[in-house]
């Protein structure tokens, strides 16, 4: 597209890795491939709020190779700054959005790339149509939830810390004959817990998508001990409710609130019904930092070339998306109508079922 020649680029939402990674990729594409600048935008939609806007000029001198290994973002991120509902220091909570787009314009930019999940792209996609800005999307999320692409930049580095975790809780189990369950996240979609409960032999998955009885689980737990094995590994995502129907939250101190704590609930109930001995882990925050996996880091780059490309070609209003094997892009739209839970007829609950590993229901 001629004229194009200043992008901003911004991280919205919780952190994963990869994301300097799409950053380099972007850069490289854009600075070097088309002789653009490149301005990385701080903290989200927090920095074109703020005045002076808070931002830095990306060269390819920041980007260094040290980037694909590095975790967290560079530019700053949050979860919090919903520019049509600020919250203000005395409580309110006031519509910023107009500050937002003029941040942009202010800037002189082109385009402008979200790398975001999906509730950061219902926010940049309203701001973008509002304020004329035009935005390209780039998936990552250690949830993977985000519609239309199988894969976002931070879930397989989760995928894979969740599974070291469980490689080493197996011999300590082992060791103690003991049911060791371990909460990993994924805020409604259950994709870590059953990706990394398979790979790390786990007996149990609980997953949002796939309701329990406790029973089921104490059964095959007892079955396990029957055939002469005296420890399980049973794996429990965040949203999984407890015996009441009721999501478990946890508040911060300091501000905030997120799920956590199901897997307290799981262990008490599966000691009272089968008396084993159990602990539980909560895996938290480590699955978002951390060095990128090498998948994160192919994904990361192929989608950051494939989001530049999107802007030379005055493609907006688009997500870059990862579909059987080919880097895609899908209207922003279809990436955000649906979260993407998991399928309970696709491979992995096959799999898992296959494998004897019980998912509650049965
Ligand atoms: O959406 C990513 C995620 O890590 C969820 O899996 C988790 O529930 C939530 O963010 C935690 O949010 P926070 O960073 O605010 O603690």
């Amino acid at each position: 597209m001629a004229g194009v020649k200043t992008i901003g680029i911004l991280t919205s939402g919780g952190d994963c890795a990869g994301l300097n990674a799409v950053l380099r990729a972007v850069a490289y594409r854009a600075i070097e491939g088309y002789g653009w600048r490149l301005i990385g935008i701080h903290d989200g939609t927090m920095g074109l709020m703020r005045r002076p806007i808070d931002v830095e000029e990306i060269t390819l001198a920041k980007v260094t190779p040290a980037m694909m290994r590095q975790g967290g973002t560079i530019l700053g991120t949050t979860n919090k700054g919903d520019p049509f509902a600020f919250p203000m220091p005395d409580g309110r909570k006031i519509d910023r959005s107009a500050e937002v787009a003029q941040g942009y314009h202010l800037l002189g930019l082109d385009a402008l790339i979200g790398i975001g999940g999906d509730g950061s792209f219902a926010i940049l996609r309203r701001l973008a149509q509002q304020g004329g800005m035009n935005l390209v999307g780039i998936p990552k999320t250690i949830d993977n939830d985000v519609g239309a692409t199988e894969n976002a930049v931070g879930y397989n580095t989760a995928v894979a810390v969740a599974t070291e975790a469980l490689d080493r809780l197996q011999p300590t189990a082992a060791s103690h004959d003991r049911v060791m369950v371990l909460e990993v996240m994924g805020r409604d979609a259950g994709h870590i817990a059953l990706a990394a409960g398979i790979a790390g032999g786990a007996d149990v998955i609980l997953i949002p998508e796939i309701p329990y009885r406790i029973d089921r689980v104490a059964a095959h737990i007892n079955k396990i001990r029957a055939e002469g094995r005296n420890f399980a590994l049973v794996v429990v995502a965040e949203a999984v409710r407890d015996p009441s129907g009721e999501v478990v939250r946890q508040s911060h101190e300091g501000g905030g609130a997120t799920y956590g704590g199901i897997g307290h609930a799981i262990a008490q109930e599966i000691a009272k019904a089968t008396g084993a001995e159990t602990r539980v882990t909560v895996l938290g925050h480590v699955q978002r930092g951390g060095q990128p996996t090498s998948f994160d880091r192919v994904l990361a780059s192929a989608f950051g070339v494939h989001a530049v490309d999107l802007v030379a070609q005055g493609k907006f209003d688009r997500m870059v998306a990862w579909q059987n094997r080919r880097v895609v892009d899908v209207p922003l739209a279809d990436a955000i109508a649906e979260s993407q839970q998991v399928d309970l007829d696709g491979a992995l609950v096959r799999t898992a079922r296959g494998l004897d590993i019980c998912l509650g229901d049965a």
